[in-house]
């Protein structure tokens, strides 16, 4: 594997234009993703944990990887003492290298953005790293995450700075007017690979659900 390689797969997931498009690249990608990454100095996991672990005590109630690829979160989670983590994922490739892994509660093939297999007021927090970015999920994938988030929950995301600055920060205006949840963490724009030449900026942010 080159760098060649790895740039051209990073490429191709932020130019697909559909979930079955989406699907299919990290389908492919799955079983080098990790090492991709990893050579991209990743950051999202590292600091989407940290943001989570602020605010979730260990023993909260189940928790949500949204959009889990590897479960490079999952393995960090399980280090860390999380006893029950579910992961959720478009892609059944990422999934069953997720699975692998050994450390989710129960694996879930299905794509933000619909109505998830969960009832209301689930989670006790949800995480969801590397997801809401360029050609994968937009503003449309965060209201099924407040309705199974439980009241007093934590919702952790990273977001590419473009979708914040174009649809995030206003939905979230909104949203927090209309009493549904509060904005109580943001890192600001910050490098999620920068190992990766020309990767935009992201932010992290934590919502608490009303
Ligand atoms: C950059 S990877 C991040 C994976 C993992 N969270 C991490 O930080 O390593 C993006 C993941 O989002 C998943 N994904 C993209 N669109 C999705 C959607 N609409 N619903 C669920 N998962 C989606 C992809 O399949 C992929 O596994």
């Amino acid at each position: 594997m080159t760098t060649d390689d790895k740039t051209a797969r990073l490429g191709s997931v932020y130019q697909a234009e559909s979930t079955e498009d989406v699907a299919r690249v990290y389908d492919a990608w799955a079983e080098n993703y990790d090492s991709d990454m990893s050579l991209a100095g990743y950051r999202h996991p590292a600091i989407s944990l940290a943001i989570l672990a602020r605010y979730v005590p260990k023993d909260a109630g189940p928790l949500l990887d949204a959009g889990a690829g590897t479960g490079l979160i999952g393995e960090w989670l399980a280090i860390t003492g999380y006893p029950h983590v579910e992961a959720l994922d478009l892609s059944r490739g990422m999934l069953a290298v997720a699975e692998r892994k050994g450390v989710y509660r129960a694996l879930h093939q299905a794509a933000l953005g619909t109505t998830l297999p969960f009832p209301d007021n689930h989670f006790a927090a949800i995480i969801s790293a590397g997801v809401f970015t360029s050609g994968h999920v937009g503003i449309e994938g965060l209201d099924d995450l407040l309705r199974i988030c439980r009241p007093g929950g934590v919702i952790v995301l990273t977001i590419k700075d473009v979708l914040w600055q174009a649809s995030f920060k206003q939905r979230l205006a909104e949203l927090e007017a209309d009493g549904i949840c509060a904005l109580i963490d943001d890192t600001g724009p910050y490098v999620s690979m920068p190992g990766e030449a020309g990767t935009t900026p992201s932010r992290c942010i934590a919502l608490r659900v009303a």
